[in-house]
């Protein structure tokens, strides 16, 4: 049997990207469908980032999300970047005035999200198949998808929005010729990602370059340490033992009178890193936002804090254009996030290149590499580069109810 409905917005996806804009655009008003391929459970379990900037804590606060955030993040002031048996601290928030960096991992975010859709009664579906979207050049785009009990449905939206990740379904749907950019750099390592039952050895986050590859020492909670490891690209995760991850963990970050706590490897998982640009982000009446759109690897952790900006962006624009008819936010959606989009994509490929250790690489690149750490730990104005935008960019506004114009509401990030 097959059940027709009706929406304004379609969602594919319900990772941060497609359950935050769910929830920005109830409280402007808008009526939903979320459909996600996966089950609550998995969604909810999925390591992931954890790295959040501070506009991105700012945006969540304001929309009501901030509460076991500002409870349960773990607030610092900066990073540590290490080279050459040498640890240096960058202190972002004295260096920008007063932004900061919080550690709260995508799984909580997600945790948060379903629960507050769930409460309020949304219409929010787990376990779907065969997902399509069609009529994307009409007024009355189509969302179709299977639920979990093999009832056909078939959405009737205003908009359908492309939150699916980057191997979702929607970006796909584009006709040829749709999409006029599709830019990608794979590069030759891959994270090996570890979430371990053991305190973390360091205060604030260590980016660590080594000559046997990059290493990151990053956290969860006061007792769960997240650490990675540069591995080969296409590495499989089940030749580290446990043994073998705490080794070479300890020998990337030895530094003097420093010691790293060991304790069981709860999960463990290889992250392919790669850049990936497809513009514009609109194709008639579908958005893209998050990874359906972009992919940055990992350094820096740029890819959820730019979901959370395109959302915000995407949601305001969407109430302007489903309730008000306005279409000026929907027209500058895609050039404006694109600004952002790129300036991330360099940070991150920045930060990839200066602290990994590409096969073959040559005394040329590896001098080239230390040259720009002690650039970055030496100099205040290369520092503040750094933490400008890692931190991140202008704030991010969600506002359904002004009627500011693209330009005010939404200044450059240039
Ligand atoms: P996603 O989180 O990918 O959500 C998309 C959702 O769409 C998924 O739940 C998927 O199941 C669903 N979906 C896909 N196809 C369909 C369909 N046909 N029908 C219905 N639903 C569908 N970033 C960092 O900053 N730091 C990190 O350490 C880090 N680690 C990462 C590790 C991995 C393995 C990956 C893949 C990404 C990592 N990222 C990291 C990036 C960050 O997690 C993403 O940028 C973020 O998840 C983007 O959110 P999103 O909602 O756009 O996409
Ligand atoms: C984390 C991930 C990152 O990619 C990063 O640059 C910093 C922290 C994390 O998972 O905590």
């Amino acid at each position: 049997m097959t059940v027709q409905e009706r929406t304004q917005v379609g969602i594919v996806g319900a990772g941060p990207a497609g359950l935050l804009l769910a929830h920005l655009l109830a409280l402007g008003g808008i009526d939903s469908v979320c459909v996600e391929a996966r089950s609550r459970e998995y969604c909810e379990a999925r390591q992931r980032a954890g790295m959040l900037e501070s506009t991105t804590v700012e945006l969540l606060r304001a929309v009501g999300l901030g509460g076991r955030l500002d409870a349960e993040g773990l607030e610092h002031d900066g990073i540590y970047v290490q080279f050459d048996g040498e640890r240096h601290h960058l202190n972002f928030r004295e260096l920008t005035g007063g932004r900061w960096i919080t550690i709260y991992a995508q799984t909580e975010i997600v945790k948060d999200l379903i629960a507050a859709r769930t409460a309020a009664g949304a219409a929010l579906e787990f376990e779907v198949s065969d997902t399509t979207v069609t009529g994307l050049d009409s007024d009355r785009p189509v969302l179709s998808y299977t639920d979990r009990g093999g009832e056909r449905h078939v959405v009737t939206c205003d908009v359908i929005a492309g939150c699916d990740g980057f191997h979702g379904i929607t970006r796909r749907s584009i006709p040829a010729g749709g999409l006029t950019m599709l830019a990608e750099r794979c590069y030759p390592y891959a994270w090996l990602g570890i979430l371990a039952a053991a305190p973390p050895s360091t205060d604030e986050v260590i980016y660590c370059r080594h000559d046997r590859g990059f290493a990151l020492h990053s956290m969860r909670t006061p007792e769960i340490g997240r650490l990675y490891l540069q591995v080969p690209a296409d590495e499989d995760a089940g030749r580290w033992s446990d043994d073998r991850i705490w080794a070479e963990l300890a020998t990337r970050f030895a530094v003097p009178g420093w010691s790293l706590t060991r304790g069981p490897v709860l999960q463990k998982s290889v992250t392919p890193m790669r850049s990936f640009v497809a513009a514009p982000m609109r194709y008639g009446r579908l958005f893209l936002a998050g990874d359906a759109a972009h992919i940055v690897p990992p350094t820096g952790a740029k890819g959820l804090n730019l979901a959370v900006a395109d959302v915000a962006a995407l949601a305001t624009a969407l109430i302007r254009l489903t309730r008000d008819g306005d279409r000026e936010l929907a027209d500058a959606y895609s050039d404006y996030c694109l600004e952002r989009v790129w300036r991330s994509t360099h940070l991150s490929w920045w930060m990839t290149s200066m602290l990994h250790i590409t096969p073959g690489q040559d005394q040329f690149e590896s001098e080239l590499q230390l040259a720009q750490l002690r650039h970055l730990v030496s100099s205040r104005t290369a520092a503040a580069m750094l933490a400008e935008t890692y931190t991140g960019y202008a704030p991010l506004r969600f506002d359904p109810t002004t009627r500011l114009e693209a330009a005010r509401l939404w200044p450059s990030v240039a």
